[in-house]
């Protein structure tokens, strides 16, 4: 298993380019199944969750054709309508699947994907908003399989709690449903807007996305289409804490105007650190100015608030600055496995129930230490660049899920880091 080594305590300077959004990706590559006909995609991040759900599709009989962060997907119909667990587990969105199967083939038996690290994490909204389109659901064995008879149908759907994913599947069902679906208090993530982009480049007929509803008119069959994926806001964020924890001036270059006022505004509170737009809001400039004390109140919350995967990224990133601040995990229960590792690093935190209190830490020390799930990967990354000394970072195959060519953007920037093979 690979571990990443990082020598700490340099300021970061230089230019990096940001990949194609992973979590915009998913839903895309997943949209392809609702037609026979060639979808193109363009910036597609290389990460391990783009191949496991690559691996979910080409078992579902879709041809892929990749070169380099092109890929083209045509989807025949498949011998078997199944997603076996050993494919889904690997990756929860791969349960995004399910809505285009339903809408194209009427039936799909799909893997639960259960939990992991970062809590329990239900499907009912995904399958309540299904069902009232007509799927009657089973579970045997650790699967779900769901039926329609004829079309489904379309639907009102209040979903109780603000769900990306269950937005995102059903969106996807809705475009070949009969008649008219209404998503209320759907989520507004930019991720969500490029899905439904993509949907209506095929042919969908989709409004309000970006808002809390939306409203989806079903058509018969959806065509071919190119299209690029938008830039990766969290990997954005992250580089612009990396920034905050060590100090420097680096220029995130292939962001769009949105990105850029997303960082801006959930950063606000992080007084030293610039943001800046440049090249028409092409780029960021991301400066630490000076060393003040701060004292932050944060809490995540769904878009346009503070985005969870950025949670730990933020604890990280305020370790060595005085003051006192507070972090409040509002959307996953169990989102702190971070905190562990970083106190054996000799971070100053305290956890009381979903809050982070994070004071000034009088030494940072290289250690070594384990990544438990994607954003506390990089978190980890984040402080070993901050601290003394050497810091080892155990199974980054976590960070190999969500950030593309992370050491090689991290050297040019003038960071000691380098992945060594065991
Ligand atoms: C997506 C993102 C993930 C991000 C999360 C929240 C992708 C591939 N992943 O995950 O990076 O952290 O949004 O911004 O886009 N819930 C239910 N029932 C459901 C579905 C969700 O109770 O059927 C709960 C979850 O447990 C969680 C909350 O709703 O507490 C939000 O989860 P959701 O928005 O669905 O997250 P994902 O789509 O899985």
């Amino acid at each position: 298993m690979d571990k990443i080594e990082i020598t700490g305590g340099d300021s970061l300077n230089g230019k990096i380019k940001i990949s194609g959004s992973k979590n915009s990706a998913l839903p895309i590559l997943a949209a392809a199944l609702l037609t026979e006909e060639k979808i193109s995609v363009s910036n597609v991040p290389n990460l391990s969750d783009i191949f496991s759900m690559l691996e979910l599709l080409r078992s579902l009989n879709v041809k892929i054709i990749k070169k380099k962060n092109n890929i083209d997907l045509i989807s025949s119909t498949p011998k078997s309508l199944l997603a076996h667990y050993n494919l889904v587990r690997k990756m929860r969105a791969s349960f995004l699947i399910l809505g285009p199967l339903l809408a194209r083939y009427g039936n799909a038996k799909v893997s639960l994907p259960g939990g992991c690290a970062i809590g329990n994490r239900p499907v009912n909204l995904h399958l309540d908003g299904l069902e009232k389109m007509g799927v009657a659901f089973k579970v045997e064995e650790g699967y779900i399989t769901g039926t329609v008879n004829g079309r489904l149908k379309g639907a009102k759907i209040n979903l109780n709690k603000i769900s990306v994913g269950a937005t995102e599947n059903l969106i996807m069902a809705a475009t070949l449903a009969e008649g008219t679906t209404i998503i209320n208090n759907a989520a507004k993530e930019p991720e969500i807007s490029d899905l439904s982009k993509l949907l209506i480049k095929m042919g969908a007929r989709i409004k309000g996305f970006g808002t809390k509803k939306i409203i989806i008119n079903g058509v018969r069959k959806l065509n071919r289409c190119s299209y690029k994926i938008m830039p990766d806001r969290i990997e954005s964020g992250t580089f612009a804490l990396c920034v905050f924890g060590c100090g420097g001036k680096v220029k995130l270059e292939n962001v769009n105007n949105e990105i850029c006022n997303h960082l801006i505004k959930v950063f606000k509170q992080l007084k030293s650190l610039e943001l800046k737009k440049t090249d028409n809001g092409t780029s960021l400039l991301i400066q630490k100015n000076k060393n003040e004390e701060i004292s932050l109140s944060v809490k995540t919350r769904e878009y346009p608030g503070f985005p969870t995967d950025l949670q730990a990224q933020l604890t990280a990133s305020l370790l060595k600055t005085k003051g006192r601040s507070e972090i409040v995990e509002n959307i996953f229960e169990n989102r702190f496995m971070h905190i562990s590792e970083l106190i054996r690093m000799g971070a100053n935190l305290k956890q009381i129930g979903s809050k982070i209190i994070v004071k000034n830490c009088k030494k940072l020390k290289g250690a070594e230490v384990m990544a438990t799930d994607l954003r506390a990967s990089s978190c980890l990354v984040i402080a070993a660049l901050m601290a003394d000394g050497k810091t080892t970072i155990n199974r980054v195959y976590h960070l190999d899920r969500g950030y593309e060519n992370l050491e090689k953007k991290l050297k040019l920037c003038g960071a000691k880091i380098k992945r060594v093979q065991s």
